[in-house]
């Protein structure tokens, strides 16, 4: 009887896993069904988070005064729900308000086609290792339009702070129901240490 060593039973292991030119090796690839319920459990908490946020903000100080809160904490709020949840974590659109949510690759244009096409959230894996995940966001209330609607919904006062704070905003004149951007979820980049 033959008896392999465990450093001969854990060769395949290491294959697996090794690398030899020191590179990371890509991770397994995540199962597609994982990546829609992950994707759309985190984004529907990040959602509430921001809208509970900016509500609190609106019944304080009215939209003007929650532009503000917006303006200084929707980045980080949505920042350190991504450590929490160990993801990465973006709102972008076409027409931006923070010039930091700009649909800047590649990537994210053929994402953006997608939504705008079939209006679904879907999930991607990439030859790297990478798994995403996007997810549309609609004007889906009224209270969306004292910020983002037509001049007649967005009081005088909130579009003065609109435009001291955002000079190049694009993010006014919707109505409800239009597509808004979308969700960016990013389940493994910092393993590939890709950024797409
Ligand atoms: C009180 C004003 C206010 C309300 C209400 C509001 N937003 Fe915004 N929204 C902002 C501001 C300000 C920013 C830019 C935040 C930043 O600087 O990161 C923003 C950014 C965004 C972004 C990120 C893309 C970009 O343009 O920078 C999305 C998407 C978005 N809002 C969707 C919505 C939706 C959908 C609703 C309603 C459910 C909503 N917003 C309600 C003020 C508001």
């Amino acid at each position: 009887m033959t008896r392999k060593t465990p450093l001969l039973a854990a060769l395949p292991l290491l294959m697996l896993f090794g690398c030899a030119d020191g590179t990371p090796p890509a991770p397994p690839p995540m199962d597609p069904a994982v990546m829609l319920a992950m994707g759309d459990s985190v984004s529907r908490q990040a959602q509430q988070v921001l809208m509970r946020n900016v509500a609190m903000a609106m019944q304080e100080g009215g939209p003007a005064h929650a532009v503000e809160f917006c303006n200084t904490r929707a980045v980080p709020l949505t920042d350190s729900m991504a450590t929490l949840f160990g993801v990465t974590l973006q709102r972008l659109s076409d027409r931006k308000r923070n010039p930091g949510n700009a649909i800047a690759t590649d990537a994210d244009r053929e994402a953006w086609k997608r939504i705008g096409e079939g209006k679904q959230p879907f999930a991607v894996q990439r030859a790297d290792g990478g798994a995403w995940y996007y997810k549309p966001i609609f004007i889906a209330m009224p209270t969306c339009l004292k910020c983002h609607g037509g001049a007649e919904d967005i009081a005088a006062e909130t579009q003065a702070v609109l435009a001291e704070r955002y000079p190049a905003d694009k993010a006014a004149g919707y109505k409800e129901g239009d597509l808004r951007g979308f969700w960016k979820i990013g389940f493994q980049p910092k393993h590939t240490g890709k950024h797409y």
